[in-house]
């Protein structure tokens, strides 16, 4: 871990730290929102290396497989056909791909990045943002929950990042789609607050976060600042069933995820997941709650 430098630190009144950010998806190590996150999250001061699928593992969930030398190109023409295994864009060696499925490549970015490029093991996990949002059931499915939840499992915290709004869309489209500058500075937002929270482990052991953006358009939720976050479960109770949940805003239930990106307006939902991939339970969450007290709002 490192610390700013007093200039930096005038200019980014949050970020009191610059930590060591491990990157992955399931879009894709050449997807715009992954280079979209990287470029915030590295303006923020924090060190990030993207260590990503080759290809297009969307649904791939929490899938491993040993990585092969490349029999089509990367995706968006971003490797040759016949590339290794792993391998990195020569000017900018922190850009990495495995051709395998998301859990396999952040754990190559875990185990064998990290000794290149940092100082031990990262302080945190990101993931995303998805191309689409991760809600409910889809969490199962889900490679960039997959790679989130592979890296609890190595001991880093995680926060995984779906955005509702955009298609799969290549690095170097020219302008940067607007929703996926607004999700890259939302989730910094998020992860700066976090980090901003107090000494590592910047979460509880076995929890990830599944943080879902709603839509972005032209007309309405269109920069950073009109957007609020909503603490939420990742699954509908069941009554009798489900234990209660974290008391906030004067309930023992938090609203779903997809109640919170449904609901008119700007809202984030920010569910806390564990290793199951099941929603963490009242402790858990109280936890993050209190960590993200100055980030929450409650629904309307
Ligand atoms: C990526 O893979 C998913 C799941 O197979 C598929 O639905 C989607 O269309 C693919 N995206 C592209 C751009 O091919
Ligand atoms: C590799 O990095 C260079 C320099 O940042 C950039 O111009 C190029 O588009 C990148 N290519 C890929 C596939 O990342
Ligand atoms: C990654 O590191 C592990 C643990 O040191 C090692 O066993 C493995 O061979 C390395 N993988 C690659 C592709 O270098
Ligand atoms: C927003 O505006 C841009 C630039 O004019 C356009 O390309 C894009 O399709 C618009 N997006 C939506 C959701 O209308
Ligand atoms: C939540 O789970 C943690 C870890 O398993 C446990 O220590 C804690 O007691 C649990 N809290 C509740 C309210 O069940």
């Amino acid at each position: 871990m490192h610390f700013f430098a007093l200039t930096a630190t005038l200019l980014l009144p949050l970020a009191s730290q610059a930590i060591d950010i491990i990157s992955s998806n399931d879009d894709g190590w050449a997807e715009v929102n992954i280079r979209s996150l990287y470029s915030a999250l590295t303006a923020a001061g924090h060190s990030v290396v993207i260590s990503a699928p080759a290809e297009n593992e969307s649904g791939t969930g929490s899938s491993t497989r040993t990585p092969t030398v490349l029999t089509e190109a990367c995706e968006f023409d971003s490797c040759p056909v016949g590339s290794p295994a792993y391998g990195y864009n020569a000017s900018q060696p922190r850009f990495n791909y495995v051709n395998s499925y998301p859990a396999t490549s952040i754990q190559y970015g875990i185990q064998n990045l990290s000794t290149k490029f940092f100082d031990g093991v990262p302080d945190l996990a990101v993931t995303g943002p998805n191309v689409g949002n991760n809600l409910a059931l889809t969490v199962l499915f889900s490679g960039t929950v997959g790679a989130a939840v592979s890296a609890v499992e190595s001991g880093i915290p995680a926060i995984a990042f779906s955005g509702d709004t955009g298609s799969q869309t290549a690095w170097n489209v020219s302008p940067t789609p607007l929703y996926s500058q607004v999700y890259a500075e939302l989730a910094t937002t998020l992860t700066d607050h976090l980090i901003a929270s107090g000494a590592p482990p910047y979460l509880p052991p076995d929890i990830w976060l599944n943080v879902n953006f709603p839509a972005v358009s032209n007309d309405s939720c269109n920069s950073a600042d009109q957007f609020s976050f909503v603490l939420s479960r990742i699954y509908t109770a069941v009554p009798l069933i489900s234990g209660a949940d974290v008391e906030t805003c004067g309930s023992t239930r938090l609203p779903t995820e997809t109640a919170v990106v449904d609901t008119a307006g700007c809202y984030v939902a920010v569910s806390v997941g564990n290793t199951d991939k099941r929603d963490g339970n009242a402790t858990q969450q109280a936890v993050v709650l209190d960590k993200l007290s100055d980030l929450l709002v409650c629904l309307p």
